[in-house]
């Protein structure tokens, strides 16, 4: 529930992408938010007032003036009830009256009237899109501090227009947009954030692989939730079939060389590490170069060891902060204040996958979180997201505690 309590209105206009804002609806009140709407005269061609109703559990605007006669100001209402002002679709047509400070329709005179964050996502034909007039309208529009969510290269509504620039953002960066636009900090702008996620991959020969059951889902909420707090984010991940973030830097790895390989590679200027990754503690001897044929006798697979790259960071740790990750079946809060201790980290946070609510690849987690003076708080069962936003603002607590004693010094 991510977005609970916000307040979002939605302005649909006339496209054929209008059925489209249904979706962004459902996604909005599921992360808990209140949504309205408004609806232009054009966008009733498309998709109905009763679905849009239904949909945001609230009545639609559609009219200035129509059954709003005891209610003259309907409309600055909304705009000023909104924490934001999302325009999804937005045609060609709508920016070129926001840019001209046009006010001759629900959603042109809500935007005028509202002091909260307006947000544009495009959706129109490619050609119509390139043109330069609508071009310089959203130059206008961003420089009067608006927003967009830019279309995407795609199929666009008919056989004859083919694919091109011009299909409206996918639901999720328009969320995605939202959320950064309502939740954004600043306590960590100027901060590097490296965070590892996901399974490692231990080759046996070209077909198979020693790995684990990491869905990676921890350590993409652990980026999502640095990037809300303005770090500058790389997410260093193992296979996984997550959606790739955007607005960070992703680098992709398989085996515990490469992760080792670029988590050394990034980690000179990092302000926090957060080990998230479930990496192999073992890897083969040797991989074999061809395939291993089967055969009647039983085969032995030899292991070695394989670097503990946290370890190896906590040795040569200056002023990073080290956040590890434990996963007990058993002596949980024994074994990972053992491993705070050993692999010199600054919090490590422990669960275990057994629990209900716990298990790899779910999106919820139970976990305690140890400190170096031993303490222990332990949390119920909450979304990743909300257990990544605890973990940064922990971080984040520790940060400030050493400016603090810097200052008092
Ligand atoms: N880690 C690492 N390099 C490894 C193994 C683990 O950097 N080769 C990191 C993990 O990303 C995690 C922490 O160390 O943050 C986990 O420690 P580890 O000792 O591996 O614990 P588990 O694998 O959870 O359990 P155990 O070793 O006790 O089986």
């Amino acid at each position: 529930m991510k977005l609970a309590t916000k307040k979002i209105a939605i302005g649909v206009t006339g496209g054929i992408a209008a059925y489209k804002s249904f979706e962004l609806i459902r996604e909005l009140k599921k992360s808990g938010a209140e949504v309205r709407v408004a609806m232009t005269d054009s966008a009733r061609k498309f998709v109905t007032n009763l679905t849009l109703a239904t949909l945001s559990e609230n009545p639609v605007l559609d009219s200035l003036f129509e059954g709003n006669e005891k209610l003259g100001t309907v409309h600055i209402d909304l705009a000023r009830w909104c924490d934001v002002f999302v325009i999804c679709p937005a045609t060609a047509n709508i920016i070129a009256k926001a840019a001209a400070g046009l006010a001759d329709d629900v959603i042109t005179t809500s935007i005028l009237a509202t002091q909260a964050k307006v947000i544009f996502c495009p959706a129109m034909n490619s050609v119509m899109w390139e043109k330069p007039i609508v071009q310089q309208n959203i130059t206008r529009l961003k420089e009067l501090g608006c927003d967009f969510v830019d279309p995407e290269w795609g199929k666009l509504a008919t056989k004859a227009e083919g694919e091109g620039w011009g299909r409206l953002a996918s639901i999720e960066s328009i969320v995605q947009k939202l959320e950064f636009t309502l939740l954004a900090t600043s306590e960590l702008v100027g901060k590097k954030v490296l965070v590892t996620a996901g399974p490692t991959r231990e080759r046996i020969d070209p077909v198979r692989f020693i790995t684990n059951y990491s869905s990676g889902k921890m350590g993409f909420a652990l980026a999502e939730a640095a990037k809300l707090k303005g770090a500058d984010v790389v997410l260093i991940s193992g296979p996984n079939n997550l959606n790739k973030p955007q607005g960070l830097k992703y680098v992709e790895v398989e085996t515990v060389e490469e992760l080792r390989k670029a988590v050394e590679a990034e980690y000179e200027e990092a302000d926090i590490l957060l080990m998230s990754a479930a990496v192999s503690d073992y890897q083969t001897k040797k991989a074999s170069a061809k395939k291993i044929k089967k055969t009647s006798a039983e085969i032995t697979l030899q292991l070695k060891r394989s670097p503990d790259i946290l370890a190896l960071l906590g040795k040569k740790k200056a002023d990073c902060i080290h956040i590890g990750f434990a996963l007990e079946t058993e002596n949980g809060v024994e074994n990972a204040t053992e491993k705070l201790n050993t692999k010199n980290l600054d919090l490590i946070v422990l669960n275990n996958p057994l629990e209900p609510g716990a298990a790899f690849g779910g999106d919820t987690n139970i976990v305690s979180i140890i400190n170096k003076d031993k303490q222990v708080e332990t949390f119920t069962k909450l979304p990743k997201n909300r257990v990544a936003e605890i973990i940064l603002n922990k971080a984040v607590e520790i940060l400030q505690d050493r400016n603090r004693q810097v200052i008092a010094v």
